[in-house]
């Protein structure tokens, strides 16, 4: 669905950097300036069909000094739910497509003394507008990237002649990994951590700080994790009455936006607490994939986050 204060852009370039792993630039359809940002920020794009019926977050991986396109880079997902499918195989060049603007969850500490970065794989993308950052506020930092092997992961190239000896690199083929234990313990006070990448490395990179007496506010990450699909459900809206059908592939987000509700979001990917809606009833198991409501919060069931969670059950009725 297309929202009011949605961008709309021409796609005007695709590249392949990697292996099922394409960069698309997006400009303005009337050829202005897009909004600023800084590294780490993300849109939503608007995607499907079916109207943008799918709204999926793309972390922005070009310079933040380029107003004139954002571009993204889009790893196609075995498991697509559709966005990264339709990126892949319907986008071509020349395409409109409508995008947010962009919004920072995973900002950089400015004040930060030494900036340590941890990159999975496709965990990399905002680490591209980051790097380049922290260069140009000549601030300190290391950047250590996870890939299975060489030239499997995308930037690589760019960010050895960018980086030199401040990139370190391991490959899962050569049977590298990052020690985070080593790398966390005596670093000078007021160095700030940020990972991007699959869970295990998230969760190691936390548990490692954690361990060590990491401050919690020192350590950022950012989780990418899509929404999974799941069997379709309905849902009811006690202020409207609107009774809504989620479909399979559709989050419960993305039906109640498409009709025409627009309940608060901002990360879309379960993490920053956004579209939280209390539930009044719910006769059947809530299906909680957020990375945000306590264990607590979740077993209470009292709430869902409506950009990944689920339903499975009889009725789900919530307080909106
Ligand atoms: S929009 Fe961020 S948790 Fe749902």
């Amino acid at each position: 669905m297309i929202h009011a204060h949605d961008i709309r852009v021409r796609v005007t370039a695709i590249e392949e950097v990697a292996p099922r792993t394409k960069r698309f630039r997006l400009q303005a359809v009337d050829s202005s300036h897009l909004p600023q940002f800084a590294g780490g920020a993300h849109i939503t794009v608007a995607l499907g069909d079916d109207d943008g019926a799918l709204r999926n977050p793309y972390t922005l991986s070009g310079s933040p000094q380029d107003r004139v396109g954002y571009e993204i880079t889009v790893l196609r997902a075995a498991d697509s739910r559709g966005g990264s499918a339709f990126l892949h195989e319907q986008v071509v060049l020349g395409q409109e497509v409508s995008i947010s603007a962009p919004i920072n969850l995973f900002p950089i500490n400015a004040l930060g003394r030494r900036h340590v970065l941890l990159a999975g794989g496709i965990g990399i993308t905002p680490f591209m507008p980051i790097t380049e950052q922290l260069i140009d506020l000549s601030q300190k930092f290391e950047l250590h990237y996870a890939m299975r092997s060489d030239g499997a992961a995308p930037y690589e190239t760019l960010l050895r002649s960018r980086l030199g000896h401040r990139l370190h690199v391991y490959r899962s083929d050569l049977r590298e990994r990052i020690n985070l234990e080593s790398l966390l313990e005596g670093q000078p006070l007021g160095t700030h951590l940020y990972v991007c990448g699959p869970e295990r490395l998230i969760d190691g990179a936390i548990n490692a700080g954690k361990a060590l007496g990491w401050p919690g506010e020192n350590i950022h990450f950012e989780r990418f994790a899509g929404p999974p699909p799941g069997d379709p459900f309905e849902v009811r809206l006690a202020k409207s009455s609107k009774a809504i059908a989620v479909g399979q592939h559709q989050t419960l987000l993305e039906a109640l936006e498409r009709a025409g509700v627009e309940p608060p979001s901002l990360c879309r990917g379960g993490a920053c607490g956004q579209c939280e809606i209390p539930v009044i009833k719910a006769d059947g198991e809530l299906l909680h994939y957020d990375h945000f409501l306590s264990e607590e919060a979740r077993s209470s069931g009292r709430s869902i986050m409506t950009c990944v969670s689920r339903f499975k059950g009889r009725e789900l009725v919530l307080d909106f």
